[in-house]
């Protein structure tokens, strides 16, 4: 067993943490405040390499291992919570199910723009009527000649407004009522129309939106097989999973950061509020809950690497680093007290921004779900594709 990063992944991850530091920290509280998706910062991501950190260089992306991409996902978090989850996304849930499932054509066409940062890109399961139950999904996809005609909604799609390429799922067998009747499409901006925005309790630099679709694309848009789409979805957000629980891990170091700071500064009683025992178990148990997270996060993307079965391993990654993150930025603001509620410190947006991370890619009570059938062995785990 080795804990220690390679040389590559310690430089991939100074990288991306210099880059956060001066590029977005000191733009996340007004980003978050006006609402802001920042544009202008994605091609400068692009420029070095970190908008596809783990996609093979022959195919535009840098060329590094799953843990360094996990690795600038907890950085970028730590800075942006709403950064880090448009990245995540954008390669776990976009790039990365077109490079395990998509034919040699549809990698070389639609893989490269992904990791050269011309394109981000964004995936789209969810529904107003299923979002837990994502085989539920109600958009259909109707054969139409040689290609098929969608027509549906979907609902709280992350960068929905700004993505040029989507993995879009949709119902091609209407006798079915399950998860075997979906089947995944790789699409272009041009064949959604947006028709919200959502207003959020944070990760406000992200983009939620409401999408409706009425358009016809040829058969070379099926991504994978027909009625394989939950399967390539379920493959999907086992990797992305582990990716939300860095995200959840990056805002949690970001919190514990600012909360140890403050408690060596601020004085109390006489002393700094570092030195009073309360204050001092707060900060022992941020760190050692942060370590934990980080111990399932890193062993998941591990597992993934390797080529192994990672589902289980990466709900529990999610499912332990999301809820730490919940129970850890609200210790922080306890820690700052009054100045903790306030917009002066950042720390009241980790809580807001952390909480989405209980949410989405698979609520907590989703993960325990997928671990429990793992654990009882009521399912098999899936060999490692996406
Ligand atoms: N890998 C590969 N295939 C898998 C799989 C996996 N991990 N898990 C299931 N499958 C396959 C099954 O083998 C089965 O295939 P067959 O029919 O061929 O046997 C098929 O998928 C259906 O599986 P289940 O019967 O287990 O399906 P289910 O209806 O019971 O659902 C679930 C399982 C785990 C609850 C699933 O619905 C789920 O994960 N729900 C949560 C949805 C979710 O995470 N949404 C996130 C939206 S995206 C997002 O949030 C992005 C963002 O904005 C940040």
């Amino acid at each position: 067993m080795d804990f220690s990063l390679t040389d590559e992944q310690r430089e991939i991850q100074a990288l991306a943490r210099e880059f956060a530091q001066a590029e977005i920290d000191p733009n996340a509280a007004a980003w978050d405040r006006d609402h802001r998706f920042p544009t202008e910062l994605y091609p400068k991501l692009a420029a070095l390499g970190l908008m596809g950190v783990c996609i093979p260089e022959e195919l535009g992306g840098a060329g590094a291992d799953f843990l360094s991409y996990i690795l600038v996902l907890e950085e970028l978090s730590r800075a942006d919570a709403g950064v880090g989850v448009t990245v995540a996304v954008h390669t776990s849930a976009c790039t990365l199910p077109i490079l395990a499932f998509g034919t040699e054509e549809q990698r070389e066409r639609f893989v490269p723009p992904l990791a050269h940062g011309e394109k981000i890109g964004a995936f789209a399961l969810t529904e107003s009527g299923s979002g837990s139950d994502a085989g539920s999904l109600r958009t259909t996809a109707v054969a139409d000649g040689d290609g098929w005609r969608l027509s549906g909604t979907k609902q709280f799609i992350t960068t929905g407004t700004q993505a040029g390429t989507f993995v879009f799922f949709a119902r091609t067998d209407p006798e079915s009522e399950g998860a075997r009747g979906v089947s995944a499409f790789i699409l272009d901006r041009e064949h959604v129309e947006v028709t919200r925005e959502e207003e959020k309790l944070g990760l406000n630099s992200s983009s939620t939106a409401e999408l409706r679709i009425d358009t016809r694309v040829d058969a070379d848009r099926l991504l994978h097989e027909e009625r394989k789409g939950f399967t390539v979805a379920m493959a999907t957000l086992d990797g992305g999973r582990i990716g939300i629980a860095a995200q959840a891990l990056g805002i949690a170091q970001a919190a514990y950061d600012v909360a140890r700071e403050y408690a060596k500064e601020r004085k109390s009683f006489g002393k700094p509020i570092a030195e009073h025992q309360a204050i001092q178990f707060k900060l022992a148990d941020m760190s050692t809950e942060i370590d934990a997270a980080r111990l399932l996060t890193y062993r998941a993307a591990w597992l993934k690497e390797q080529g192994e079965p990672h589902t289980e391993a990466g709900a529990k990654a999610k499912l332990f680093a999301s809820e730490m993150a919940t129970r850890q930025t609200s210790v922080a603001i306890q820690i700052l007290g009054g100045y903790g509620y306030t917009k002066e410190f950042p720390v009241e947006r980790y809580y807001r921004d952390a909480k989405i991370t209980e949410i989405y890619e698979g609520t907590s009570e989703i993960q325990r779900i997928v671990i429990a059938r793992k654990i009882l062995e009521l399912q098999r785990e899936p060999a490692a594709t996406a």
